[in-house]
């Protein structure tokens, strides 16, 4: 989708749809004030009537306005001032998004970044440039919110003849000098759509070397992109037997996929961020149930959403520099496979005893993990799919974030609030490390019934001693299941502010 800055008068502008909110029970703000006086108070008439609906989210499409050239007007009702944060806000985009979708609108001039509450609320704040809930911050959520609604996954199925078109190209009302907030938002639109895309592409499309190739065409992209691809003899010569007996049962080969992206001299420590990318997780000999398995090819969500902010990365050209390790393997059940009951030596030297083989991805991470280290990075930081537990914590609506490093956590978490792609801290404590305690190995590779997104995180905790370090598990933010099942991109949000944060 285009992004264009338009800042030509709004009622003379001939677009084929206008969009703006409307807040309950307060004076229009910016162009929507501009069309009602031209209108003569038609709008306010029709929001005095109710015909308009400002609650919150309430879409309205208005057709011929007087004295409006553009064709059709899109109201957001954006609800109560005073409950307007950056969540509603955010979620005010997305449905306009999706509205115009629908109402196969493929062009729109879109003002909703002028609902600023506080000259609702307070006299014009003073507040931060860059900040959220400023205008660079609103247009950005705008623009990218936009985006991800008209996402629409057609790879691998005919469009429907009835099926709108999505947007094509959207304007925004401002001036030249709000163009860093749309190329902040092409580059997290970039990357979402890539982790998204890669989420909801089935397994046998999306295997260990599609993602090999994925990193291929990225690296072509970038001059200052370069990649590494390890094969299984390479991680055998490094004795990574973890990742290697993980996928060992399958006949699409593991990979360890290194992108490198140099924004910044040479001696400047590297960001490292290490993605779970199981392709698809049977469970392995620990066989899962049949029931919605299928949508066990999200089990690359964490390496799907370190490449998207990968990507958003090098195409902002952000001034730092980052790699990115993918550790990439499908976990099958076979006369080959893994099994409960084997010793794992991982490459750290410690070994593992494996007491379930569905509890693959800290197996792949571990090692990928010890691997990291050589990069000297400032911080790592793993995204993984990790554990069923999160889904029961938290649900579909945060991230698991879980560290030793206070300040590293709350970059984190401060990145995700201003993304709106949120992360909730569980901690990390070493009271719950005695739940890995093996009789056999050095540790197992499950911790038992309680706190278990915890105990996988430990359990990672254990490959990343002295490290920087700290792990997000996505299980429930990078997937939606049920009715409108299907891939969200997240975390790339988070992720992606992150970095933009670490950019100064
Ligand atoms: N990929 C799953 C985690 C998962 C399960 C995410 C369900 C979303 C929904 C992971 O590999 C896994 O199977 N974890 C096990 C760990 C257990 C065996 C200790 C789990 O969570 O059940
Ligand atoms: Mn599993
Ligand atoms: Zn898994």
């Amino acid at each position: 989708m285009k992004f264009i800055l338009e800042a030509s008068p709004v009622i003379k502008l001939d677009a084929a749809c206008l969009v703006i909110g409307a807040f309950d029970d307060a004076p229009l703000q910016g162009s929507a004030q501009l069309i009602d006086d031209a209108s003569g108070g038609a709008l306010q008439k029709l929001i005095d009537s109710s015909d308009v609906d400002t609650s919150w989210k309430c879409a309205t499409m208005l057709h011929g306005m007087q004295g409006v050239a553009a064709k059709r007007i899109l109201v957001m009702g954006c609800g109560e001032p005073k409950k307007f944060d950056e969540v509603r806000y955010d979620a005010v985009c997305t449905s306009a998004g999706a509205f115009l979708r629908d109402h196969a609108t493929t062009t729109a001039h879109i003002c909703l970044h002028e609902m600023d509450r506080d000259t609702v609320k307070k006299p014009a704040s003073e507040g931060s440039q860059n900040g959220p809930g400023d205008t660079h911050w609103r247009l950005r959520q705008a623009a990218v919110n936009v985006d991800r609604a008209n996402y629409c996954y057609t790879t691998t199925k005919k469009r429907k003849k009835d099926d709108n078109e999505p947007l094509a190209s959207v304007s925004f009302n401002a001036n030249e000098d709000m163009q860093a907030a749309l190329d902040e938002a092409r580059g997290l639109a970039r990357g979402y759509l890539r982790s998204t895309e890669l989420g909801n592409l089935p397994p046998n499309i999306c295997t260990p070397a599609y993602l090999a190739d994925i990193a291929h065409e990225i690296e072509d992209k970038y001059d200052n992109v370069s990649l590494d691809i390890l094969e299984q003899d390479e991680m055998a010569r490094l004795k990574m037997s973890a990742l290697l007996a993980v996928g060992r049962g399958s006949v699409n080969r593991p990979r360890l996929i290194v992108l490198k992206y140099q924004g910044k001299d040479e001696s400047s420590q590297p960001v490292v961020l290490v993605g779970k990318g199981i392709t698809f997780d049977t469970g392995g000999i620990s066989l899962k149930p049949g029931t919605n398995m299928e949508q066990m090819k999200f089990d690359m969500g964490g390496a799907a959403s370190v490449i998207g902010a990968f990507e958003a990365c090098a195409d902002l050209q952000l001034p730092i520099n980052l790699i990115c390790v993918i550790a990439a393997a499908e976990n099958m059940p076979d006369g080959n496979a893994y099994r409960p009951g084997d010793v794992l030596t991982s490459m750290s030297g410690k070994t593992i005893e494996v007491i379930n083989t569905d509890a693959e991805g800290r197996l792949v991470l571990c090692d990928a993990l010890t691997f990291s280290q050589r990069f000297e990075p400032v911080s790592i930081i793993d995204v993984a799919t990790l554990t069923g537990a999160c889904v029961i914590a938290l649900g579909h609506h945060a991230s698991a974030v879980m560290s030793k490093h206070d300040d590293l956590a709350d970059e984190l978490l401060d990145a995700g609030q201003s993304a709106v792609d949120r992360g909730w801290r569980l901690p990390l404590w070493d009271d719950y490390q005695p739940q890995l305690k093996s009789e056999f190995a050095d540790m197992k590779n499950v911790g038992g019934m309680a706190a278990g997104s915890i105990t996988a995180a430990c359990f990672l905790s254990r490959f990343a001693e002295d490290q920087r370090w700290a792990h997000i598990d996505c299980a429930g933010s990078t997937w939606i299941w049920g009715g409108d099942k299907g891939s969200t991109g997240r975390p790339v949000g988070l992720l992606t502010q992150y970095l933009i944060n670490q950019a100064g």
